[in-house]
């Protein structure tokens, strides 16, 4: 690398699973994120969730967590731009049209346009994109928050690799609401 060039565009997931490893039903519905213990829950936690997105210049997601996302009523992300993959055409309402755009890219070259275009810290989204980003060994750090719930069957978060990643643990939270957030480095593959 010379001198003059950018520091490649780091990737992080934040996710949420159950604890057999699924980030949503089959049917993408993801209405078991709230169970634990909502008693013991302090109505301010966000699990971290808002100094994490600080962090962030883009994010990165799937059409699968994108349209989920349409789903929601409002764009949780505001103006960070967001860069949603998907083979196909991809709808993009008009008010989300500033902040969203569609990609075909491999997770190599989105990760170098991205550094090209300036960006830093990406957030990747979405089951199929976190794993396709972590076999191209792309993914830098991973905060998982486990659900106390099984669900049996559903989107998984991990799939197949081409090889062994290896992973530091960095920090291990257990929240009073039942939710335990796990932090890794990825250190890379063996
Ligand atoms: N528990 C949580 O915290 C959490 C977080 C995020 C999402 N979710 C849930 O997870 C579900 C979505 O996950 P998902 O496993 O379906 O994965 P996803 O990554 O959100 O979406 C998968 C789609 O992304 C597209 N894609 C990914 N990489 C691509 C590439 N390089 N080039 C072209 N297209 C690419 C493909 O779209 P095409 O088929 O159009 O080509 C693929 O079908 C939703 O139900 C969402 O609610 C849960």
């Amino acid at each position: 690398m010379t001198t003059n060039e950018a520091p490649r565009l780091r990737a992080s997931v934040y996710i949420a699973t159950s604890l057999d490893g699924f980030i949503a039903r089959e049917n993408g519905d993801i209405d078991w994120l709230d169970a634990g213990d909502a008693s013991a829950k302090d109505p301010s936690e966000d699990y971290g969730y808002a100094a994490f997105f600080r962090t962030v210049d883009v994010l990165v997601m799937g059409r699968g967590t994108y349209e989920k996302v349409l789903t929601f009523g409002g764009w949780p992300y505001g103006s960070t731009p967001a860069i949603v993959l998907s083979s196909r055409p991809l709808a993009i309402p008009e008010h989300l049209a500033p902040s969203v755009e569609a990609s075909t890219a491999s997770p190599a070259d989105l990760v170098e346009q991205l550094t090209a275009r300036g960006f830093r810290h990406a957030y990747v989204d979405g089951g199929q994109t976190i794993q396709r980003f972590l076999a191209a060994g792309l993914i830098e750090r991973l905060i998982v928050t486990r659900i106390p719930i099984l669900l049996g069957a559903g989107k998984p978060l991990f799939g197949e690799l081409p090889s062994d990643i290896r992973l530091r643990h960095v920090r291990t939270d257990a929240f009073p609401s039942g939710l335990v957030q796990s932090e890794y480095e990825v250190l890379g593959r063996s």
